[in-house]
């Protein structure tokens, strides 16, 4: 199918919307960005970052991302400096901010935000994070690792441990594997399960999967373990989160009792779910992993605004 032009205007809001011919379009954009054929793409566009929630690697990625192909961006980076601080809705922010630029970035604390944006933006909207409910660029950056790391998605065995009740990344990285022959093991205490939603999405698919509540001799299959962090901001009793703190960690010991070639992946930020001592083995994916954040970004931002077709 020729998806020449097709992202133009488009919103990216969840994994839901995406097929698998628009999956691999845009990992194909990306790949061609890497290789620096799209270079100064983005030349007389300009982007907003509109991050009402903290973030390190999304919202610097992006801007990172647009500026180092021509383009341009202004941005809130704490919403303590934006007028929603004075009682202005997000809608009102959004119908105003979008009169001001090409595309926007949003992250935000509360699920359905980003879709709510774009019910009333007159240029696209990327979620950047929703509440615990998408990080869809995440996913796409994660995709891209993979393939560029394994040469090919489908076959492969991956785990998702540690929150993936409240680890919006997980339930995207879910939703996108769904798309390929691929064989998951969700590992997670039971406070932290993958939600029904998800996992239904994963039956409607078809998709293989276990779940299980700590590493096991299976998980020596495991080609990919993809580690979150544990969401405490999304906890409403602390003592619950208290219960699983701590309750999983990836270190060298571990490793010792996995695939040897397994690659270990982490959207970042961690904190204490894979030990430092990880980070200098060949099975240590996460930080490269972060650094594609800039090249599927380029390619998404460069799609959506029709800077690349
Ligand atoms: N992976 C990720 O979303 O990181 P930040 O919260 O730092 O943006």
């Amino acid at each position: 199918m020729d998806l020449t032009g097709h992202f133009i205007g488009r919103n990216i809001i969840s994994f839901r919307d995406l097929t698998k011919d628009e999956i691999e379009y845009i990992l194909q954009k990306a790949f061609e960005v890497k290789n620096r054929q799209h270079e100064n793409a983005l030349a007389g566009k300009v982007l907003a970052t509109l991050f009402f929630e903290p973030s390190t690697r999304t919202r610097l990625s992006f801007e990172a991302a647009i500026t180092s192909i021509g383009g341009r961006f202004f941005g809130i980076a704490d919403s303590s400096s934006s007028s929603i601080m004075k009682g202005e809705t997000l809608k009102d922010t959004i119908k105003t901010v979008s009169g001001y630029c090409d595309a926007i970035i949003m992250r935000h604390p509360y699920e359905g935000a980003a879709r709510a944006a774009a019910d009333v933006s007159s240029v696209p909207i990327i979620n950047a994070g929703d509440g615990a409910n998408q990080h869809p660029t995440q996913a796409l950056l994660d995709l891209f690792t993979i393939k560029e790391t394994f040469g090919n998605i489908d076959g492969l065995n991956i785990g998702l441990m540690g929150d993936l009740k409240y680890g919006r990344t997980v339930h995207s990285l879910s939703m996108a594997l769904a798309h390929y022959n691929v064989k998951l093991t969700l590992i997670a205490p039971k406070l932290l399960r993958m939600p029904k939603d998800v996992k239904e999405h994963l039956q409607s698919r078809n998709v293989a999967y276990d779940e299980i509540e700590c590493i096991n001799e299976e998980c020596k299959k495991l080609d990919v373990i993809y580690v979150t962090r544990i969401q405490k901001e999304r906890f409403g009793d602390l003592q619950e989160y208290e219960r699983v703190a701590g309750s999983y960690k990836i270190s060298k010991a571990t490793l010792a009792d996995l695939n040897p070639n397994v690659k270990i992946m982490h959207p970042l930020p961690r904190v204490d779910e894979i030990d430092p001592d990880v980070d200098d083995t060949p099975n240590a994916l996460y930080f490269h992993q972060a650094h594609n954040g800039i090249p599927v970004r380029q390619a998404l931002v460069s799609l959506v605004t029709g800077a690349i077709k």
